[in-house]
């Protein structure tokens, strides 16, 4: 797969030479691995990785958001390398908010952490909360079952949306929720990503998920892993309920399994 390093754009996220060993170096559960997300200006865009299942695509989003450095190599976002001062917040399959804290005030963390006052912080992450859908839910505490699953999935957009609306970084998010509410939130993110033209990254192991939402999918093979093919998605980038029905979208779901299915079997692995 070649990658074209384009010195006229600032990529948004850039991961160089990386490696990842647990045992000072006599495995390497992640090897060479290159990836560019170049800046679309004016426009989202929505990445979605695809893989064998431990072949490190949690561990590429803990480095993006600067949980984890690498063994090797080096992650950049906006072009500056990652430290900790540049943090990016994630939602992950589990739910992550603090169940003693309302909504509001899960929302609202990211703001309560830089110091600013309440008022303005509140009246900010009301503004999530509403885009979101979970208005009149605002003072109730984050914890299941007094929110639903696909509710508390939406805390956690509103939350990080909130911190950092360029790049959202997403761990198999909706992999907990009923197909209803996976559906109603596949939509809530597309119209998300149109109007704030977000970079999202996402993992997935759902082929018709990815293709639904995706403009790009890269694929991971097994460890020692690195991306080893890149699908660009070539659907209209307004995606809507009825795309499901087109012929290019079905073409497009099998092609991505069969893609999938190849690097199974010429790299082997598990999805
Ligand atoms: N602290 C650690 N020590 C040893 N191995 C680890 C550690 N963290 C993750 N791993 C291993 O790294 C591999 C990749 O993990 P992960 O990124 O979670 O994969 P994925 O999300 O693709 O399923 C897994 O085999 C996991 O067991
Ligand atoms: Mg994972």
């Amino acid at each position: 797969m070649q990658q074209v390093d384009n010195p006229n754009h600032q990529n948004v996220i850039e991961l160089k030479g990386i490696g990842q060993s647990y045992d000072g170096g006599q495995n390497w559960i992640i090897k060479d691995l290159n990836l560019i997300i170049e800046d679309k200006p004016n426009q989202g865009q929505f990445v979605v990785i695809l893989g064998m299942s431990g072949a490190g695509k949690s561990t590429l989003l803990r480095y993006i958001s600067g949980l984890q450095k690498p063994t090797e190599g080096q992650v950049f976002v906006n072009g500056k390398e990652l430290d900790k001062d540049t943090r990016v917040s994630m939602v992950f399959q589990q739910y992550s908010s603090l169940p003693w804290k309302t909504v509001l005030e899960n929302v609202a963390l990211s703001l309560e952490f830089k110091g600013i006052g309440r008022k303005e912080r509140e009246e900010k992450a009301m503004e999530m909360i509403k885009l979101v859908g979970l208005e009149g839910h605002q003072h109730k505490y984050a914890i299941y079952p007094t929110l639903s699953g696909g509710q508390l999935q939406r805390v956690a957009i509103a939350r990080s949306l909130l911190a950092n609306p360029e790049i959202l970084l997403m761990d198999e998010p909706f992999g907990a929720l009923d197909i209803k509410t996976r559906l109603q939130m596949q939509d809530l993110l597309t119209k998300l990503w149109d109007q704030f033209q977000s970079t999202i990254i996402f993992v997935t192991h759902d082929i018709s998920e990815a293709v639904y939402l995706a403009d790009d999918i890269y694929i991971m093979k097994a460890p020692p892993s690195k991306f080893v093919e890149h699908i660009n998605i070539d659907l209209p980038l307004k995606r809507s309920r009825e795309m499901k029905r087109d012929q290019r979208y079905t073409e497009l779901v099998h092609f991505v399994e069969d893609t999938m299915m190849n690097v199974a079997s010429t790299h082997g692995g598990s999805f």
